[in-house]
């Protein structure tokens, strides 16, 4: 491991923001590596669904929570991990994971716990992580926090294109009521809303392409360096 520095840029925002494409894009010109936050909500929530645990027993959820083991590696620049052996991939993606995973992501002691092995991420060295608490509480001390937003109808709209092919929503309406009620949920709970991070930089990519989010998070974390 290099002496370096580590550096954490975080890029906070709700549903279908063009978080992932900003962040992945930034992560790759900077040579940093890149942290999904969401993905490891989504992969607890797999966990659940897959050992047939009911999600609201939150005792049952913190058994498995207690004994599963977690295994973060790099792969491509980007920090995955394993649970009890097994990388859900692609099934974190599916309607099941998506229906669930905020109510998981409520529960204060899974937060506490995702925060913990979030934070390890940065023993791999500087990273770009997207998600909804990462300048608030992931890494609050980082000068290098970001708020991406976009109207509703233009999220919906996106992750329609992203979701069309796996067949989990017939119409970008869908989605747009399936969005809504997961921000809702996600800016409404007690621990660690959704919020802009004091000092946050906010950028609305409505009428953006990710190429022109991308160049404006570069020129902002480059020049902010020493
Ligand atoms: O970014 P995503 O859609 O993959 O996030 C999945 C869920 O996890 C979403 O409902 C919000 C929650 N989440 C969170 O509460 N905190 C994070 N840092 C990242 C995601």
């Amino acid at each position: 491991m290099s002496n370096k520095p580590v550096i954490c840029v975080a890029i906070d925002g709700p549903a279908a923001s063009g978080k992932s494409t900003v962040a992945r894009g930034a992560a790759k010109k900077l040579n940093f590596n890149y942290v999904d936050s969401g993905s490891f909500y989504r992969g607890l929530t797999w966990k659940c669904l897959r050992d047939g645990i009911e999600i609201s027993n939150h005792e049952a959820v913190l058994a498995l929570l207690a004994t599963a083991q977690w295994d973060l590696s790099l792969c491509d620049g980007q920090v995955v991990y394993s649970i009890d052996g097994d990388q859900p991939g692609e099934q974190l993606k599916s309607k099941p994971v998506q229906e669930r995973v905020s109510e998981i992501a409520a529960i204060p002691e899974v937060r506490a716990f995702i925060v913990e092995k979030l934070r390890e991420t940065a023993m791999f060295g500087s990273l770009v992580m997207e998600g909804r608490d990462i300048g608030t509480v992931v890494f609050p001390d980082t000068p290098h926090k970001f708020y991406l937003d976009a109207d509703p109808e233009e999220r919906a709209r996106r992750r329609f294109k992203e979701l069309e092919k796996s067949g989990a929503y017939d119409d970008a309406q869908q989605v747009l009521t399936s969005l809504q009620k997961r921000d809702q949920k996600d800016s409404t709970r007690k621990t660690a809303p959704l919020q802009i991070a004091l000092g946050a930089k906010v950028i609305d990519s409505t009428s953006m392409d990710a190429a022109a989010v991308i160049e404006l998070v570069i020129k902002q974390v480059t020049s902010a360096q020493p």
